[in-house]
């Protein structure tokens, strides 16, 4: 036990106490293929040195092949700072998202999928989520059975997602999805499109919380880099598309 009122020394490169930062690396959309040579072996020994904790968000693989998943933890395993994730909606393809989740969480990633982990004070939340839409135009629960159905597909996920934010007790806390909670980060993508997307539901789940300091995503990869929700918390979509628009670092780092 450290005695709280003495003299605090810093150690080198550290901030002191609470509030030191914590440098979390995001991306999405790696839609690694079968036939892949080493796509992401870069990345994953360059986001070591410069971050803290990598969250990777959804569509990592084009069809959730288990060849594919191969591929990807072959560069993977070069990555030396904990991982968090979420599954994409190419992970269900094949029809097999549970080997998909269990071969990556061997590989030491920690799946949220109503699941939460905490890594030094920092809360890590999240899940798939799904389509449905934005604001007004959300589709809502009326008429035919299997639109029915349908909403309730997504209502569920949305609950997925507050069971695992509800798990953390910790100060600040990031959110991992991999459809947007925002129609900000859709933005850029056909409008035709943007219900399938993502959903309000998402954003309104994560408003009902006020430990969220951060939302990260993927799935649209003409959409907006960022967004926020109504209570004005950060969304950004980390799709590899996307953060190529940005610049040659092929993930985007947040301190918080
Ligand atoms: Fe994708
Ligand atoms: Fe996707």
């Amino acid at each position: 036990m450290t005695d709280a009122t003495a003299p605090q020394t810093p150690q080198p490169g550290l901030e002191p106490g609470p509030a030191r930062k914590m440098r979390v690396a995001a991306v999405g959309d790696l839609h690694v293929g079968e036939t892949s040579e080493r796509p992401y072996r870069d990345l994953f020994e360059r986001v070591s040195d410069d971050a803290n904790v990598l969250c990777l968000c959804g569509d990592l693989t084009n069809y959730g092949k288990t060849p594919e998943v191969e591929r990807l933890l072959e560069d993977l395993k070069l990555c030396t700072i904990p991982m968090v994730g979420v599954l994409g909606n190419h992970e269900h393809e094949c029809g097999q998202p549970q080997e998909v989740e269990r071969m990556l969480t061997d590989a030491g990633v920690r799946m949220l999928n109503g699941e939460a982990y905490e890594i030094d004070g920092v809360g890590f939340a999240g899940g798939k989520g799904f389509v449905g839409g934005f604001g007004r135009y959300m589709l809502s629960s009326f008429g035919e059975a299997s639109i029915k159905r349908f909403v309730q597909e997504a209502v569920e996920d949305a609950n997925l997602l507050e069971n695992s934010i509800r798990k953390l007790r910790t100060e600040r806390s990031v959110v991992l999805l991999h459809y947007a909670p925002v129609v900000e980060t859709v933005t850029g993508e056909p409008p035709e499109i943007h219900a399938f997307l993502g959903s309000s539901r998402l954003a309104e789940t994560i408003d009902r919380y006020d430990n969220v300091s951060l939302v990260v995503h993927g799935h649209a990869h003409r959409g907006g880099p960022e967004g926020r929700t109504n209570r004005g918390v950060p969304v950004y979509n980390v799709a590899l598309p996307v953060l190529k628009t940005l610049g040659d670092t092929p993930y985007r780092v947040f301190e918080i």
